[in-house]
């Protein structure tokens, strides 16, 4: 999935400086997980992970590719018809694809919570364009039926997550934005024009016990013990819940008031996190740094930050003598003022290091 401040180009980098320091294994917190990628990528190198966020979406990366370690077997869907199943004998056998197919077959709901918010057709008088018709009543009738079966019983917790992540990846591919779900584009995006289609994610297979949270990082941070601690917080002032607030409403499906000509959710003081503004993350970081048990600490952040360099490192030094920093080089696109064309601008991004005394 697309999401902003994803980790998966530098898991080489990341696994580099905690491999110099003589660390191949122990427990590591990924405390600002996302999409899980730092954590999944530890988890299968043989780590043991915490991983934790602050959105549900995320935390249903972390239940699905962490905390489970197994082939889910579906035992409480064993008499669920299979429908024009693709590949014959494969889906009969596999129940992970036969469940899929199940729900991929299914008619879409005409008057669910995800097309009236989101899709033209819906009762929403912006006529909002997010995704199209066909595929928002797709997803309102997958999404009602993963919700009953588990309020019926008929699927473990871990079979729940292992159905909601698939529905993301697969909504994430059809949405008709340009990167985030801050607004929606004017006209369709070729993407929307195909049939939303839920494939098996890849879970990590593990003897370990792995833990996923959903907390501030604040709070739970007081409350674990970990070999080494990654901390990637948000960069800048653009909060994760409004960035991200349709997949947070699919995978929450708690039917909010949604507002506005983009369709926002409502959101706490709770959920906002204090790292998207430079008065309250100056507050947060050195609380965060000062409370944690660890015994290394690595961090990334990059050029563009609310926090500069110098700031972390001093924070980071009231831990450990000799904090390192690392720059990595990386390229990113941005739109020059008038939005019309793109320019190469560098930004820096940076590995933080220090050994907790
Ligand atoms: C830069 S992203 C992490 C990206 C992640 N490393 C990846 O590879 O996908 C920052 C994450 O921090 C989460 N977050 C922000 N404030 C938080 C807080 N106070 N406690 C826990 N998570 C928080 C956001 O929801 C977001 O997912």
């Amino acid at each position: 999935m697309r999401y902003i401040g994803c980790k998966n180009n530098l898991l080489p980098h990341i696994e580099e400086v905690i491999s110099h320091q003589g660390v191949q294994n122990g427990v590591l917190c990924d405390i600002f997980a996302g999409t899980h990628a730092v954590a999944a990528h530890f988890k299968k190198i043989g780590f043991q992970i915490i991983s934790n966020d602050l959105l549900f979406l995320a935390y249903v990366f972390g239940r699905a590719l962490i905390q489970n370690n197994r082939k889910p077997t579906f035992y409480g869907l064993i008499d669920l018809p299979q429908t024009n199943a693709p590949s014959g004998l494969f889906d009969r056998v596999d129940p992970y694809l036969k469940v899929l197919n199940y729900l991929n077959q299914l008619d879409g709901v005409k008057d669910g919570f995800v097309f009236n918010a989101y899709c033209p057709g819906g009762i929403n008088k912006y006529r909002r364009q997010y995704i199209s018709d066909s595929n928002g009543q797709k997803i309102d009738a997958i999404r009602g039926q993963i919700e009953a079966w588990k309020a019926n019983g008929a699927i473990t917790d871990d079979e729940y997550y292992l159905l909601l992540l698939p529905l993301l990846e697969a909504v994430s591919r059809v949405t008709n934005i340009s990167g985030t779900y801050g607004a929606y584009l004017k006209t369709w995006d070729a993407r929307t024009y195909k049939t939303l289609t839920l494939e098996p994610i890849a879970w990590i297979p593990s003897e370990k016990e792995h833990t996923a949270y959903r907390e501030d990082a604040n709070h739970l941070i007081g409350r674990i013990e970990c070999d080494v601690l990654y901390i990637d917080p948000p960069y800048n002032t653009r909060q994760y819940i409004t960035n991200y607030h349709l997949l947070e409403t699919i995978a929450r499906y708690d039917n909010p008031d949604v507002y506005g000509k983009t369709g926002l959710r409502p959101y706490s003081d709770e959920e906002k996190s204090a790292y998207c503004s430079k008065t309250a993350c100056m507050n947060a970081f050195p609380d965060l740094i000062s409370k944690a048990r660890a015994k290394h600490i690595v961090m990334s952040y990059n050029s563009e930050g609310i926090m500069t360099e110098t700031e972390i490192l001093n924070v980071l030094g009231q831990r450990g003598s000799n904090p390192k920093i690392y720059p990595i080089d990386y390229r990113r696109f941005k739109s020059n003022s008038n939005g019309a064309k793109k320019n190469k601008k560098k930004v820096q991004e940076y590995l933080f290091y220090v050994k907790v005394n």
